[in-house]
């Protein structure tokens, strides 16, 4: 019997939605905050729920920011059970949980494969099922899953001398926990964003999707200085194709309105995680963030660049000099493109001179520039003037394009 191809196709949509809609989560970068880059091991239960209340009085929550994630040092002892507990920093993670909730917000957890988190308390080895439970019981939404002492503890150990066991042994710990957050997600009805903490190790794109990670770090620890913020946004060429609805690849959490970052660097930052469709988890200090801050962290234009449904990672389409170029594909034909000053000097009587045929465009183009805010026109070879360390980021909605592309 020949099916029409239409029919066939509706019949598997209608079998396949009910799973999807199920395990749908993170379809855009997440957002949100976590407690990590500034507070460290000093975060408590109170900084948490400041942290909820300053998402919602800052219009962070609005502006898209859902997410309120509690990094390392929650954790205390088990019990005679087994039952992970938290330390008195957390008096009780259910109540701290229905707070977040009760604000419209998310809440997130961390964790690590190993017997000991990075900051050395205890963490999930030969728990994993016990504690993915326990957090679906708490009312968690998103645990963010670091390596650390597994690799000694467990990869070396058990694998001496053999790197590619280990890395096996590292992939089935990430799974091992992937499916114990979905059966304990599915019980609950509340799914569990999986984040990856590996900081890159063996190709961690290629493979985390399949084991239903959302997110995946893709190089070691952010710093809030400009050096490494620009090395970790230049490792991320090459690693486009891997992004996407549900599945992100994360380079790091935001340092913005952290160390000595000026405005402009400040800027930049937040402007290539967006073009890169990277999860925006802020990590400052909330209850005292400048003004200035606050306006980065919300430019709701330069947040939907970030959060573009089609979820088109972005790439350094070429550099001139100390001037690169970087552009985003966007839903329904638009485009972005940001022109970064990676150079220490200013730019004097030899300005960059943007080159459009370069990313693919044919005659002025009209946009805005999403930081000033109004309206801008792009010529072929127009002198741009960027102070060191800033930005030019434009939205394109209806490029004219060369035909050769
Ligand atoms: C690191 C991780 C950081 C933070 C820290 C906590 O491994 O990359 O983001 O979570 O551990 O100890």
């Amino acid at each position: 019997m020949r099916v029409p191809l239409v029919s066939l196709a509706f019949a598997l949509l209608a079998t396949a939605l009910p799973a999807l809609a199920q395990t749908q989560v993170a379809l855009t970068p997440p957002m949100g905050w976590n407690s990590w880059n500034y507070f460290a091991g000093k975060v408590s239960d109170k900084d948490i729920r400041a942290a909820a209340d300053q998402l919602v009085s800052t219009g962070m929550k609005d502006a898209g920011y859902v997410y309120v994630n509690i990094d390392d040092t929650w954790e205390g002892e088990r019990d005679a059970n087994g039952v992970i507990h938290p330390n008195s920093k957390f008096p009780d993670m259910k109540a701290l949980a229905d707070y977040v909730h009760a604000k419209g917000l998310k809440i997130g957890i961390y964790s690590s494969p190993g017997p000991k988190t990075c900051a050395g308390y205890e963490a999930s080895y030969g728990h994993e099922e016990q504690d993915a439970e326990t957090y679906a019981a708490w009312g968690f939404d998103y645990l963010k899953y670091d390596l650390c002492s597994y690799i000694d503890d467990v990869m070396v150990k058990q694998a001496p001398h053999d790197h590619a066991a280990q890395m096996r042994l590292m992939v089935a710990s990430y799974d091992k926990m992937g499916k114990a957050l979905q059966a304990a997600g599915k019980k609950t009805g509340r799914p569990i964003v999986l984040s990856l903490c590996q900081y890159g190790w063996d190709a961690v794109w290629e493979w985390a999707p399949e084991l239903g990670g959302n997110l995946w770090r893709t190089t070691g620890d952010i710093e809030p200085n400009w050096d490494r913020i620009y090395s970790i946004a230049s490792q991320q060429s090459g690693l486009e194709s891997y992004s996407g609805p549900g599945h992100w690849n994360d380079p790091d959490m935001l340092e913005v309105g952290n160390g000595k970052l000026s405005l402009a660097e400040n800027r930049t930052h937040f402007t290539w995680w967006a073009m890169l469709a990277a999860p925006l988890l802020a990590g400052n200090d909330l209850p005292n963030m400048k003004p200035e801050i606050k306006a980065i962290l919300t430019n709701k234009d330069v947040i939907a660049i970030d959060q573009d449904p089609l979820g088109k990672q972005g790439q350094h389409a070429y550099s001139d000099g100390e001037v690169e170029v970087w552009t985003r594909e966007l839903q329904g034909g638009a485009m972005a493109i940001a022109v970064v000053n990676v150079g220490s000097d200013r730019y004097a009587t030899h300005p960059f001179h943007l080159n459009l045929a370069r990313i693919g465009l044919a005659g002025e183009q009209t946009g805005k520039d999403l930081w000033a805010g109004e309206e801008i026109k792009l010529t072929q070879g127009m002198p741009l003037e960027l102070p060191s360390h800033d930005v030019l980021l434009v939205r394109i909605d209806k490029p004219a394009l060369s035909h050769s592309m």
